[in-house]
């Protein structure tokens, strides 16, 4: 649902801003994540006042109160999503919209204000338009982090009174370091991600908080990323920590696991069904068991598997790790779907590719 809530935004621009050279420099190859815009937006959220002092102003630190709520119960959700800049100059954001109605999703799940479409939208907008000469060329985008945070001074257990939301941004590069053609991932047998009736489709702080210390033992075990399995039998592959994850099959076809509630709803995910099944491909929506892909993967049934996302892009997972041992998914190098699918997306992203879905929001 979108409202017509337009607010209006103070805009006091940064009083230093960082000069163009050294900008240019920290557009070359950045680590994903560390570096910042000038900028940033915020708005507050008071009850019985509703969203207010929306402001586009120079990057700053927080004041808190040591008693603020999201410090104690974790009330925080955020979005993920990249302004690229076309080989044509053009500045666009990729189905922007899909990302404030998950926003609204994750808030009504962890009990936060509202906040409307369009003013997601406007707050985005704003802050491209301030930073856009921090938006790289190439295949380099602005990394564009939309978070919202339980802002009441307050110990009692209950939604919080006031909330604040913010969106920063980084310009990136790959996610995954050198920009691997292939990621090793780590299955925890051990821990879970979400459980029925639990957080997994909200897109909130408290999830990977609790998925780090699967994250750090992949780290131990040399594997970029942890495969999440179910929470009630540990048996059925969920996601990865931040991206979900489909497998093409020797028939061409591919599969990825449901959204049952426990997995993030993600906008690449659901781009690449639409893309793939435009193509001709049969996508199948079904639960795949961890002792299948290992036995398919042997078998040669499983010929492809890659991991998708807003940071990671599409991404190939090359070799799998778990208490018990590991393999390698097809043959190790023919990643044509992988490929195909990865060019496709990308291409619509920056404007290479025709954009036949309503999927690319020009930025004026
Ligand atoms: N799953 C998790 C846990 C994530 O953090 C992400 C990244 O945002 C995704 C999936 C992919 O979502 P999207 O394609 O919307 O970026
Ligand atoms: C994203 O892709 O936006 C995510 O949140 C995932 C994380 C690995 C940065």
């Amino acid at each position: 649902m979108s409202t017509d809530n337009q607010l209006k935004f103070t805009v006091e621009r940064h009083s230093n801003p960082t000069p163009a050279e050294q900008i240019a420099a920290s557009l070359v190859d950045p680590v994903f994540g560390r570096v910042f815009t000038d900028h940033m937006v915020t708005i507050r959220w008071t009850e019985g006042r509703g969203w207010h002092d929306a402001k586009v102003e120079a990057r700053r630190p927080f004041q808190l109160d040591p008693a603020c709520a999201v410090l104690h119960y974790a009330q925080e959700i955020f979005e993920g999503m990249k302004a690229y800049r076309g080989a044509d100059g053009k500045i666009s954001l990729f189905r922007p919209g899909e990302n404030a109605k998950r926003f609204r999703a994750s808030a009504a799940r962890m009990s936060m204000a509202d906040l409307p479409e369009d003013v997601f939208l406007q707050a985005v907008g704003a802050l491209v338009d301030i930073d856009r000469d921090w938006i790289p060329g190439g295949d380099g985008s602005l990394y564009l982090r939309p978070f919202m945070f339980a802002a009441e001074s307050f110990l009692g257990v209950r939604a919080a009174a006031e909330y604040i939301f913010c969106v920063i941004a980084c310009p990136v590069g790959a996610y995954f370091k050198g920009g691997k053609s292939a990621v090793t991932v780590w299955v925890s047998d051990q821990y879970t991600r979400a459980a029925s009736g639990g957080t997994g489709a909200a897109k909130c702080g408290g999830n990977y908080a609790a998925s780090l210390i699967a994250q750090t033992e992949a780290s131990a075990n040399g594997c970029d990323q942890v495969v999440f399995l179910d929470a009630a039998e540990h048996r059925w592959i969920e996601e990865l920590g931040g991206m979900n994850v489909f497998f093409v099959m020797d028939d061409g076809s591919l599969l990825t696991p449901p959204l049952a509630g426990t997995i993030l709803p993600g906008i690449t995910r659901a781009s690449i069904i639409q893309l793939a099944r435009h193509e001709g491909m049969t996508v199948t929506e079904a639960p795949y068991a961890f002792e299948a892909w290992r036995a398919d993967a042997a078998s040669g049934r499983v010929r492809e598997t890659f991991a998708c996302g807003t940071a990671a892009v599409v991404t190939a997972i090359g070799q799998v790790r778990h208490a018990g041992g590991e393999f390698t998914i097809g043959n190790g190098a023919e990643r044509d779907v992988t490929q195909r699918l990865r060019t496709l997306l990308t291409g619509i992203q920056r404007g290479k590719v025709a954009d036949s879905f309503g999927w690319v929001h020009h930025i004026a």
